[in-house]
C-alpha cells in the first residue's frame, strides 16, 4: 500500500542565497502537505545560509562554486551528475542566480521550475521587486515557471497578483511579494507531483482543472464605477 495518494516526487533544490523559499518546501514537506522528498541541496555558494538550514534538517547538500570550473558547461555537468547520484526528477531553483545550458535543460526536460519575484514577462532578472517598485505599478507579484535558455522566460506554472500601496518601501513590497512565493512555489511541486501538469508550447495547464475564483482587482479602488 502507497504511503499516499500521490508518489513523493524526489526533488533537487539549487540555491545561492537566503534559501527562504527552500525553508518554506522543507516546512510544507514536513507538515505532510507536500508530496515530496528534497533528495540534495546543491550550491554554488559556500556561504548561502540555504545550506545551514539544509543541514538542520538532515538534508544532503553539495557545494559547486562556479568558480572551480572552466566553462559554464562544465559546471552545469557537474551539477547532472550530482543530481542524477540522488535520483532527482525535478530540479527546483530556489535563489538560484545563474542561467541554465541548454545541456542541462535537455538532461532535465521540462523538468526545471524557478521562481520570479514579478508577474513575468515584467521586470525580468535581478531585482524584479525593485524594478516593479521603481516603475509604479500598481499590481506586482510572483511567477514559478519552467526554466528555459532565457532569463526568466519560461512557461509559466502559477502566478501570485499582490498590490503596491502608496505608502510602501521597496523592502515592505519585496517582503509581500516573498510571502506569496512561499506558497505558490509549494504549490507548482505539488501539481507536479500530482502528475497535474499539462505542458503545451508556451502553456502550461491543470489536466484536472480547477476553477479560478474571479473579481478584478483595482488599485486605487474604483469609487463610481
Ligand atoms: C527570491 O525572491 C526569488 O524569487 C529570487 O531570489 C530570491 C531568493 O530568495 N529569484 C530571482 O530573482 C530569479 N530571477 P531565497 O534565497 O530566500 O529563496
Amino acid at each position: 500500500m502507497p504511503e499516499t495518494l500521490t508518489e513523493r516526487v524526489h526533488i533537487g533544490v539549487l540555491v545561492s542565497g537566503s534559501g527562504s523559499n527552500l525553508q518554506s518546501i522543507i516546512d510544507k514537506i514536513e507538515a505532510g502537505t507536500l508530496d515530496a522528498v528534497i533528495r540534495v541541496v546543491v550550491s554554488n555558494n559556500a556561504g548561502a545560509y540555504a545550506l545551514e538550514r539544509a543541514r538542520k534538517h538532515g538534508i544532503p547538500s553539495v557545494v559547486l562554486d562556479h568558480r572551480d570550473y572552466p566553462d559554464r558547461q562544465a559546471f552545469d555537468e557537474a551539477m547532472i551528475a550530482v543530481l542524477r547520484e540522488h535520483s532527482v526528477e525535478l530540479v527546483v531553483m530556489a535563489g538560484f542566480m545563474r542561467v541554465l545550458t541548454s545541456s542541462f535543460l535537455q538532461a532535465f526536460s521540462m523538468r526545471v521550475m524557478n521562481i520570479h519575484p514579478a508577474l513575468v514577462p515584467s521586470f525580468q532578472g535581478l531585482h524584479g521587486q525593485e524594478r516593479a517598485f521603481r516603475y509604479g505599478v500598481k499590481f506586482t507579484g510572483c511567477t514559478v515557471h519552467f526554466a528555459d535558455e532565457g532569463v526568466d522566460s519560461g512557461p509559466v506554472i502559477i502566478q501570485a497578483v499582490v498590490p503596491v500601496f502608496d505608502d510602501d518601501t521597496a523592502e515592505i513590497l519585496a517582503e509581500r511579494i516573498l510571502k506569496e512565493e512561499h506558497r505558490i512555489y509549494p504549490q507548482a511541486i505539488q501539481y507536479y507531483a500530482e502528475g497535474n501538469l499539462e505542458i503545451a508550447g508556451r502553456k502550461v495547464r491543470l489536466k484536472r482543472g480547477a476553477k479560478v475564483e474571479y473579481k478584478a482587482l483595482h488599485n486605487p479602488p474604483l469609487t463610481r464605477f
